[in-house]
């Protein structure tokens, strides 16, 4: 049996509302962007949403309007997928790698702490993987320190911390619209935002800070002469993506409950599979399933890369845990060693995870999996 790794979860209506759009003439941003943002921000909890052309801008943007630029410092996770150093590198400042909580694997509040500088300008948590990271404690850093706090939210719509939606808990999180995420745009980000008017500003750099939006201009009934009273992008998504976005919201609990039902039997199955254990899961989060890591132990009789080998000539594909920044050519000689970091992603591997995974195709990565740490097959 070949198992697929992931899939976006699509019924089939989706190409109706994307050609609604194109019998329109309106295929750049325009109305169902915003209608798309403002059914994005009820969701989540937040005043508004502005739509980008994916998370990494959306990150780049919401760090820019938090006033980040050259020689400033952003702590955040090493444990992490490269485009959240990237952003920080993309406004001209500087990323600084902080450990990670070696049960949550997301940023640890103390060892950010440790990491301030009189440089540090802002903190960017990650909720890795859709499980929130401790809130709480970074918003108090912020304010305790004067620092702006960007979330990078790229799995995590649909999550929870303390019963409070990802989205509605700082003043910039940023969501990812990837094929890999939950939810699915083709490529797009959108940025949950609590301050309208850092929105409308954010609404303008992502089009060259023009003062006048496509849409203001098509409904005006005289001339309008835009200005640029500042520099800026173009990250407009298009109207096109709005449409799938808008169907895809539509399924979002649909889809979270799926994802919910297959990580409970990966975790009830994974229970009885000697050297492998489960996602922590800590009291204060409802995560979600955005991806199911598995950590495989010191003690197996085989190494994760091995492993993933195997599991690959069986039909099932696999990916290795999140990745440490830090030990990539592209940082390299920024950061000297992070312990949990480290051991957390050379230990981990990600197991297929999507909705509409069938019982049987689960059934197929769980026996592998047994099989293959029972020493059996070789
Ligand atoms: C934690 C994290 N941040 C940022 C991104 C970037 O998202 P995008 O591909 O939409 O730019 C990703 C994508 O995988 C991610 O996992």
């Amino acid at each position: 049996m070949q198992v697929p790794f992931s899939r976006p979860y699509l019924q089939g209506h989706e190409g109706a509302a994307v050609a609604d759009v194109i019998a329109t003439g309106w295929v750049s941003q325009g109305p169902r962007v915003r209608e798309f943002e403002a059914a994005f921000a009820e969701r989540v909890g937040a005043a508004e949403a502005v739509a980008t052309t994916n998370c990494t801008t959306a990150l780049q943007l919401a760090l820019y309007v938090s006033g980040i630029g050259p020689g400033d410092e952003v702590i955040v996770p090493s444990m992490s997928f490269i485009a959240t150093a990237n952003s920080v590198w993309q406004n001209g400042a500087t990323p600084v790698f902080a450990d990670i909580d070696p049960l949550t694997y997301n940023l640890d509040p103390e060892a950010t702490e440790r990491a301030i500088t009189d440089r540090t300008k802002a903190i960017m948590p990650v909720h890795q993987l859709g499980l929130p990271a401790d809130m709480d404690a970074f918003l108090a850093l912020g304010e305790r320190y004067g620092l702006a706090i960007v979330e990078d939210a790229a799995c995590a719509i649909g999550a929870a911390y303390r019963g409070r939606p990802i989205g509605s808990l700082g003043p910039l999180a940023c969501f990812s619209l990837h094929p890999r995420k939950v939810i699915t745009t083709g490529e797009g980000g959108m940025i949950a935002v609590q301050d309208p008017e850092v929105a409308e500003r954010l609404r303008r750099l992502r089009q060259h800070a023009m003062d006048v939006s496509d849409l203001a201009r098509h409904s005006a009934n005289d001339v309008v002469i835009e200005s640029y009273p500042e520099r800026g992008w173009n990250q407009r998504m298009t109207d096109m993506q709005a449409a799938l976005g808008l169907c895809q919201l539509e399924l979002l609990d649909e889809i979270l409950e799926d994802r919910r039902r297959l990580a409970a039997r990966y975790t009830a199955a994974i229970e009885s599979i000697p050297h492998l254990e489960p996602p922590f899961e800590p009291h204060y989060a409802q995560r979600t399933w955005q991806s199911y890591a598995v950590r495989l132990s010191p003690d197996a009789p085989i190494g994760r890369n091995e492993l993933m080998r195997r599991l690959l000539r069986d039909g099932v594909p696999t990916r290795r845990g999140v990745m440490a920044i830090h030990e990539e050519r592209a940082y390299a000689g920024i950061q000297a060693s992070l312990p949990h970091t480290e051991a957390a992603t050379e230990g981990s591997l990600m197991l297929p995870l999507f909705a509409g995974l069938t019982d049987e195709q689960q059934d197929h990565v769980i026996g592998c999996l047994a099989t293959q740490l029972a020493g059996v097959a070789a």
